[in-house]
């Protein structure tokens, strides 16, 4: 079997049961997400949309309340279907007394590596992330750019086909997150499948060439990172527009979508903007916005946020 997809989730659901008063919190809702095989991927979204709680059902550290996840076509509760992937924890702590040597060591034995392939292995993935220098010293001195390239480096001890990373450049400085992007691209150069949790929009945008916006747990948006910040231009919002004056419009090339509370109308330059308006104030329809939107991540992730609270 070849499968098409390092990743591919069908409807994945989770429900947690709150302490709080028996509240319920659906952090991930109903979603849907394919990441071909050898990309590099960004899942965004802000604080508590969901991401951790979404990449640990992908490695069964949590257990959804429905749906299915895929990881290169195999069911991921069966553990050999995860052991082709390497995960960078959020917030990981690895025992500070260790050396990097010795922190490396330990997690390879527990990979399964054999002591003879450990001798080797070990040196080799300190120099991939830069730390050549720096196994024989205990963890507690280690920087926390170079805590997250000792992460890396655990993550990438079996040479797994996919890496899931939660926020892999949390507290890294610019230097150390460009040197992190070189690791990835070298690996994605290899074949490799980078899957990145984020809530940095200008990490997704610099790292990744899809990306996926999750917001309160919800699929707002997916797609190449390339065309989406194609989508220059203009947006009008509109309210109490007639269906014949939008298909008019959808006609005349805008590209339209409507919910409960409006429309909104995407336009190439400011000329379509402005008859699109005339024609929508003509027919007794109220424009309520009209905004440039630049073809930033940042401004299709504000985009569909809003939509979304809207909705
Ligand atoms: N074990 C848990 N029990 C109850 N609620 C949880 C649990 N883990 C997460 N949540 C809630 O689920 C929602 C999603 O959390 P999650 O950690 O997946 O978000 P996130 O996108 O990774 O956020 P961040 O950017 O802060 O890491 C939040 O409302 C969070 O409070
Ligand atoms: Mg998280």
């Amino acid at each position: 079997m070849t499968a098409e997809y390092a990743i591919e989730t069908a409807g994945i659901e989770k429900i947690y049961a709150s302490r709080f008063r028996g509240r319920q919190i659906k952090a991930v809702s109903n979603l849907t997400l394919r990441v071909p095989i050898g990309v590099k991927y960004g899942l965004l979204g802000p604080n508590g949309a969901g991401k951790t709680t979404f990449v640990k059902m992908l490695l069964s550290a949590v257990h959804p309340t429905s749906g299915t996840a895929r990881l290169f076509g195999r069911d991921s509760q069966m553990p050999e279907a995860r052991r082709p992937v390497g995960y960078l924890p959020e917030n990981h702590r690895f025992p500070t007394y260790l050396t990097g040597n010795g922190m490396l060591d330990f997690y390879a034995a527990l990979s399964g590596v054999p002591s003879e392939s450990r001798r080797r292995r070990v040196p080799e993935l300190l120099e991939l992330v830069g730390l050549k220098d720096w196994g024989d010293v205990r963890i507690r001195k280690y920087s926390k750019g170079m805590l997250q390239r000792l992460g890396l480096a655990q993550a990438l001890i079996h040479r797994p086909k996919l890496l899931v990373l939660d926020e892999p450049t949390d507290g890294v400085d610019p230097v150390g997150r460009r040197d992190i992007r070189a690791i990835l691209d070298r690996l994605t150069g290899k074949g490799v499948t980078v899957f990145i949790n984020s809530h940095l929009l200008a990490e997704v945008e610099t790292f990744c060439e899809y990306v996926a916006i999750l917001h309160k747990g919800r699929l707002a948006l997916e797609g190449k990172i390339s065309s989406l910040l194609s989508e220059r231009g203009y947006e009008v919002r509109a309210r109490e527009v007639p269906d014949n004056v939008l298909a008019a419009l959808r006609q005349a090339g805008a590209a339209v979508s409507s919910n409960g509370t409006g429309t909104h109308l995407r336009l190439a330059n400011i000329e379509e903007a402005n008859r699109a308006i005339d024609e929508i104030r003509a027919s007794g329809g109220l424009i309520e916005s009209l905004e440039k939107t630049t073809g930033t991540l940042e401004d299709v992730f504000m985009r569909v946020t809003a939509s979304e609270r809207a909705a």
